[in-house]
């Protein structure tokens, strides 16, 4: 069975016991770097550095942060959030290997950004569409925080709540497309959403 099965399935379950408890907090979903991962830093490698060099630049659930590390090595100000108690140790010792790359780690979670300072000149994220909720909580979070000509990159296996996502994209503030990407080394093709605030 694979990792992206079963996490599909477990959510699925979890939804059909109606069980409103959340289990970031016990599930160390950070600890690999994801296809969706993977997929998103190829986007960006291709996209290039210039539109990052100076930015703020946010990343959401960051896991292990690959994202993160490149828009630093691009020259970005980059903040990465994650609400695992455990993500803060991993970057810390991530980043001791990787001279050069400077990144401002941040415990926020998606769903309550009242914390959430300034508005972002780019907001990334990979594989963070798993839980029922969280498609509505994230449109949300891109209305309230993306800078007036900022982009977010959403990157997503195609789990089951992405098509949701598309949706309350499509109806929010915000202008979006997607595309659709192979993974090395993975089955399934990854879809990055580009959302921007015109
Ligand atoms: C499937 S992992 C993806 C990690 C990384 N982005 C990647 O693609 O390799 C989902 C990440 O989102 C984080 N997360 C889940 N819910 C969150 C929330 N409400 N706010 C912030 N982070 C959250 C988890 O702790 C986990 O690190």
């Amino acid at each position: 069975v694979s990792l992206d099965e079963t996490v599909d399935s477990m959510f699925e379950e979890l939804d059909r016991l109606g069980s409103d408890r959340i289990l970031e907090e016990l599930c160390p979903y950070f600890g690999v770097v994801w296809p969706a991962a993977q997929a998103l830093t190829e986007w960006m490698a291709q996209f290039g550095s210039g539109g990052f060099a100076g930015r703020q630049v946010l990343e959401l659930g960051c896991g292990l942060a690959l994202p993160s590390f490149l828009a630093s090595r691009f020259g970005a100000k980059v903040t990465a959030a994650d609400l695992h108690p455990d993500v803060p140790k991993f970057l810390k010792n991530n980043l001791a290997q990787n001279a050069g790359i400077e990144i401002c780690f941040q415990p926020w979670d998606w769903r309550d950004s009242t914390r959430v300072p300034t508005q972002w000149d780019w907001i990334l994220a990979s594989d963070v569409l798993y839980e029922k909720e969280y498609p509505e909580a994230l449109v949300k979070f891109l209305e309230r925080h993306l800078a007036i000509g900022g982009r977010a990159v959403i990157s997503d296996p195609q789990r089951p709540y992405a098509e949701r996502f598309e949706n309350l994209l499509s109806a929010s503030s915000l202008q979006a497309y997607k595309v659709e990407r192979p993974v090395l080394g993975s089955k399934q093709n990854c879809v990055l959403f580009i959302v921007e605030r015109v």
